[in-house]
């Protein structure tokens, strides 16, 4: 085991789905994955592992923030071997023409985290999802029909921030902000792993517009899908 992980070594897939909420890694593994066994609550940060389509494959909750999932995928690459990891989750849009419930895919993780700065010597970083992964996910979520966009997301350190220019960074080309991708992409390079962030447009931070609960799930139902199906192929 490790520090924040239960699961004994051979327990976690190689290939691991990466809700923020434990809850979602639960709801995930009952409903999507056949066969499953949990291998972690600790700290109640749900993990389990099953078969989808016959492929082994393990979620893991890592809580919201980059100094929780940065826990959380050291733990899992550095002790528990895990090569593909590959966040779930949602995003708060800053584009006008990001709808709620498109998926978008991170292909690049701007950041006002200082991670990069202390792992990096004050470079500025371009963490940058895996190819490979990407092109698999973009592929199965064009064949299921998704509203998909590629691009630039913003790893955000703080979800309230009176300080935030939202208009700036959508002039620069970024679609949505979440907590978490930098660390995802920046840990994935370091491990020398393969790492991807599909999110779905939960809300739009510009205009407020938000999804009802009952479309959040049927999004997040989709999407679910398509990251299964970028992980088994
Ligand atoms: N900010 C940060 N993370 C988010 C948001 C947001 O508005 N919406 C969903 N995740």
């Amino acid at each position: 085991m490790s520090v924040h992980i239960s699961a004994k070594k051979g327990e976690i897939a190689d290939t691991i789905l990466l809700p923020g909420d434990p809850l979602r890694a639960k709801y995930i593994a009952e409903t999507f994955l056949e066969d499953v066994v949990q291998y972690n609550e600790v700290r109640n940060m749900f993990g389990y592992t099953g078969t989808y389509k016959g492929k082994r494959i393990s979620v893991q909750g890592t809580g919201m923030g980059v100094p929780s999932i940065a826990i959380y995928v050291t733990e899992l690459m550095q002790e528990y071997d895990v090569q593909k990891l590959i966040r779930v989750g949602t995003c708060g849009a800053i584009q006008k023409d990001v709808k709620v419930r498109d998926v978008i895919i991170g292909q690049s993780a701007s950041t006002d985290s200082s991670l990069n700065k202390v792992l990096l010597n004050d470079l500025a970083y371009a963490p940058t999802a895996d190819f490979d992964l990407l092109y698999k996910a973009y592929e199965a979520g064009k064949a299921a029909g998704l509203n998909l966009r590629v691009g630039n997301i913003f790893t955000a350190d703080l979800f309230y921030n009176d300080e935030a220019d939202y208009k700036k960074w959508a002039d620069y080309g970024i679609l949505a902000v979440e907590m978490e991708s930098a660390a995802l992409y920046t840990l994935a390079a370091k491990f020398n792993r393969q790492a991807l962030s599909i999110l779905t447009v939960s809300d739009h931070i510009l205009t407020g517009e938000a999804t009802s609960s009952e479309e959040r799930q049927t999004t997040f139902n989709d999407m679910i899908v398509v990251a299964l199906e970028a992980a088994i192929q």
